[in-house]
């Protein structure tokens, strides 16, 4: 164990850890979407997780930095605030904003950062990219809607690691999305039904059919 400082409190923490495990396993906030614990490699796509480290010249996310002797950690400096901001305005921007009509509202991660952060759960600098690409309602346990994906990664890491591997990311920059493989509806893959990747969405992206989110 180490001894770190995050926002001004002494923490103790393995060497090594992730600090984002670490500030949260000691009730420090940090916003995060894609982070998986047991995940060997930090995915580090919703660049939520910025913090800032006395002796480093750039903020950097601590779902990927280690946790070492001595660190001052800052988590809430205005160079982050910036950075998270725009990064989750830029999820927002291709999110179909719809929490009214949607299962997960009130039990979605972008709802809850936006109300830990201050955050709007509207468009202020971008313009939205609009998505309508077809709803996957054909499994008969579950709904995949791609227009609501954050692309954190998180089903496809659960079904890779924990399943048969069902689904990927296809396709390339703004149509990057969750899919199975050739684009097949989910009942014609190879999904197993294990429902795991349904447990693993932080929005509402999938979504039981029976609405037990
Ligand atoms: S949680 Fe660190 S980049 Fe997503």
């Amino acid at each position: 164990m180490v001894t770190l400082t995050i926002d001004g409190t002494e923490i103790r923490a393995p060497e090594g850890d992730r600090l984002l495990w670490a500030a949260l396993d000691n009730g420090i906030y940090i916003p995060n979407l894609c982070a998986i614990r047991e995940a060997d490699l930090p995915f580090g796509a919703c660049r939520l997780c910025f913090i800032e480290i006395e002796g480093k010249n750039a903020p950097v996310t601590a779902c990927s930095e280690p946790v070492a002797e001595g660190m001052v950690v800052h988590t809430r400096t205005p160079k982050v605030n910036r950075l998270r901001r725009t990064a989750f305005e830029l999820l927002l921007s291709h999110h179909h904003l719809d929490c009214r009509n949607c299962f997960k509202n009130t039990n979605c991660e972008l709802q809850r950062i936006a109300l830990r952060l201050g955050f709007k759960l509207k468009l202020q600098r971008f313009r939205l990219i609009p998505r309508s690409w077809p709803i996957d309602s054909s499994h008969p346990l579950f709904i995949y809607d791609p227009n609501k994906c954050v692309l954190c990664g998180k089903c496809v890491w659960v079904c890779q690691e924990h399943s048969i591997g069902a689904i990927d990311f296809a396709f390339r920059g703004i149509d990057t999305r969750v899919s199975t493989f050739d684009n097949v509806p989910l009942i014609d893959s190879k999904c197993d039904s294990c429902l795991q990747c349904v447990d693993v969405c932080p929005v509402g992206s999938l979504v039981r059919k029976d609405n037990k989110v």
